[in-house]
């Protein structure tokens, strides 16, 4: 089973192209060796819940951490009640960088989504591969902070995707042979924080300039659990091309 996250972003800009974007997808055949996720911008949700398909299922692009409260601008865990929502994407570097989130920020939305029962797309990466061969210490590091102190037990819930930063919407994806690398060595951080069955059961994703032309490379990988799509999800004609080449 391989997983596809399509990271709409801030991409679809309007509630009409959100729902023809949910259309053209729900027209396709999903193969059943597939669990699709989308993430729209949350202030389509609403609009979005009329076109639930059993074909894929939704997530949230971010979320805060405390359930209510004086918390101006922020959408909490509580607001979901009545919107069907699976995952949630946390520790995206877009939000590291232009909303200031640190690991422990992002720990604390770790905690508080797992807590409500949500599966978490925790994302890491590096700004830049100085080893081509060793994954930074930097990774480990992130990965450690975001998931410090958590009951082991949620963390059947937890999916990470290896994003390193210079490949998100350069056009310059990593190699599979190196994605697949990463994986193996979060597995490992993992391993080591929670146990060899807690590290072994975690899905890693790779995400950054995924298309129909590349996610067969890094779906093939048998480390390599799916793809965290961002831009290509959003042009209806190369996110169908990319459904039939998973
Ligand atoms: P991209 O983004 O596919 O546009 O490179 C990936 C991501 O940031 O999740």
């Amino acid at each position: 089973m391989k997983l596809i996250i399509a990271n709409w972003k801030a991409y679809i800009t309007s509630g009409k192209a959100a729902k023809e974007l949910v259309a053209e997808i729900t027209k396709q055949k999903i193969s059943k060796e597939v669990e699709l996720v989308l993430c729209p911008p949350a202030i389509f949700f609403a609009d979005l819940q009329k076109s639930r398909s059993k074909k894929f299922s939704f997530g949230l692009q971010n979320i805060f951490w405390e359930r209510r409260g004086a918390y101006t601008g922020e959408i909490t865990l509580d607001m979901l009640d009545d919107f069907s929502v699976k995952y949630i994407i946390l520790g995206h570097s877009e939000r590291r960088m232009h909303a200031g989130e640190t690991d422990e920020i992002i720990n604390k939305k770790v905690k508080a989504a797992l807590s409500a029962e949500l599966k978490v797309v925790l994302c890491v990466g590096e700004r830049e591969r100085e080893d081509p061969k060793s994954v930074p210490v930097f990774v480990g590091e992130q990965v450690k902070r975001s998931l410090a102190g958590i009951n082991p037990i949620q963390l059947k819930d937890l999916v990470v995707a290896y994003e390193p930063i210079w490949a998100i919407g350069t056009g310059v994806p990593d190699t599979p042979h190196d994605a697949l690398s990463a994986a193996i060595y979060i597995r490992k951080i993992i391993s080591e924080m929670y146990g060899a069955k807690v590290g072994a059961g975690i899905k890693v994703l790779y995400g950054g300039s995924v298309n129909s032309t590349n996610v067969s490379s890094f779906v093939n990988q048998d480390g390599i659990d799916g793809v965290l799509v961002g831009k290509a999800s959003t042009d209806k004609k190369e996110f169908v091309e990319i459904l039939r080449n998973v």
